[in-house]
């Protein structure tokens, strides 16, 4: 009956995604396109700009470029460099209040994912005022223009510069609020390598790792269309093709522009087709612990990939050929069980520990509840889990099997 219930939902909101607009943002890419964008502003009748950044963005230099160009332009700007990994609720309250203050035009989000969600989320905040954040989590509730914004990713992970999604946390009740609605979908996404030219490995692996759990989450959903399996496919075969090499040396220009493409791909068919399991457990982990995102679903996408079982097999075979690692004379399962142990296989080489043992047996029925609450009904997945067999998938995230 739970399972009908959820499919039903499916069911229902499946053919309703048609009637949204599904706009995608002006993608401008190219070496060094944010140095250049101040034209762009002008262009656009921009004249006052908030721009939201966290402090490491800004005292890397990577904004003087882009601010000597604003000044030139004779735009006027305010920085917000105070956005936190896991940003707070309070924090994008305080964007919204200053993005007011200047009487902005636009709001421009350049850093990770947690910067560019912050900003959408500030961005609700600054016309619904009145309105707590953490009351509008879910899908279409905000219904109302938000402030023009233009997302420029600093990592290769999130895809949040061309999705309809914003998580971000509410910190009293150590919950995440995940916010999807079209209005959220940035108007503009820049995608300049040179801005991922100086990230330290850890930033290239868990962000990276996030973009293939996106791909590979959707993918296997039961909400495709025939755009999201061709971006998600796309991106399994850029992160394949370019992960590892940008990790071993980031100093090639087209592998990470790859790398920004592929994770732009990844965001495109999540945010349509959207994630699953992986990534409720992950944000149910990271509400708890604090953990980082990409991270902590690069070790749970192996794990639940093989309890989903037979019901993807086909599924991933298809990715691990479009992954370059199919062999023509393996079944399905074996191509499916070669594409998970890959996944291992990079995890491995980008120190990524395969499980957590931070998690607490006092947290487990709680971490499951939250999980389950936020895949359940709402993500297309492959097998629907209950609470009970979130709490084994958790225990073999911490490693318990493995004892
Ligand atoms: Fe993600």
């Amino acid at each position: 009956m739970y399972n009908l219930l959820t499919r039903s939902f499916q069911a229902v909101a499946r053919p309703a995604a048609y009637a949204l607009d599904w706009d995608e943002p002006n993608l401008l890419i190219g070496k060094d396109r944010f140095k250049k964008l101040p034209n762009d502003l002008i262009d656009q009748n921009i004249s006052r700009l908030l721009i939201v950044t966290d402090e490491g963005i800004r005292d890397s230099g990577l904004l003087d470029d882009f601010i000597e160009g604003l000044e030139d332009k004779n735009i006027v700007y305010t920085i917000y460099d105070q956005v936190k990994p896991n940003p707070p609720i309070d924090i994008c309250e305080e964007i919204a209040i200053a993005f007011n203050h200047l009487h902005a035009d636009a709001m421009l989000a350049i850093g990770g994912g947690s910067v560019l969600d912050a900003a959408k989320a500030a961005g609700i905040a600054a016309i619904k005022p009145e309105k707590p954040l953490e009351s509008l989590t879910g899908l279409m509730t905000v219904r109302k223009d938000t402030p023009f914004l233009i997302a420029v990713p600093t990592t290769a992970g999130t895809g949040s510069e061309g999705t309809l999604a914003a998580v971000v946390s509410d910190n009293k009740n150590r919950k995440k609020v995940t916010i999807m609605d079209t209005h959220l979908i940035p108007d503009v996404a820049v995608l300049d390598a040179e801005l991922t030219k100086t990230l330290p490995q850890s930033m290239v692996a868990g962000p990276g790792m996030d973009a293939l759990t996106h791909a590979v989450e959707a993918f296997i959903g039961k909400s495709n269309t025939k755009h999201t399996k061709k971006y998600a496919k796309e991106a399994v075969k850029l992160i394949a093709e370019n992960l590892l090499e940008v990790y071993d040396n980031n100093k090639k220009d087209e592998g990470r522009e790859n790398m920004l493409k592929a994770s732009y791909y990844a965001g495109q068919a999540f945010h349509r087709a959207y994630v699953g399991y992986v990534h409720a457990m992950s944000h149910a982990l990271s509400a708890f612990y604090d953990l980082p995102h990409g991270q902590t679903n690069a070790t749970i996408l192996p794990i639940i990939l093989r309890l989903y079982g037979e019901a993807v097999h086909e599924k991933l075979a298809e990715l691990a050929e479009d992954a370059g690692i199919a062999k023509t004379d393996h079944s399905d399962a074996e191509n499916a069980e070669l594409f998970i142990e890959t996944i291992e296989e990079w995890n491995a080489y980008m120190d990524i520990p395969p499980t957590i043992p931070e998690i607490e047996d006092a947290d487990l029925e709680e971490l499951a509840a939250h999980a389950e609450s936020e895949a359940n009904p709402f993500y297309p997945v492959p097998m629907i889990f209950k609470q009970d067999d979130l709490v084994e998938a958790f225990k073999q995230v911490r490693g318990d099997s493995n004892e």
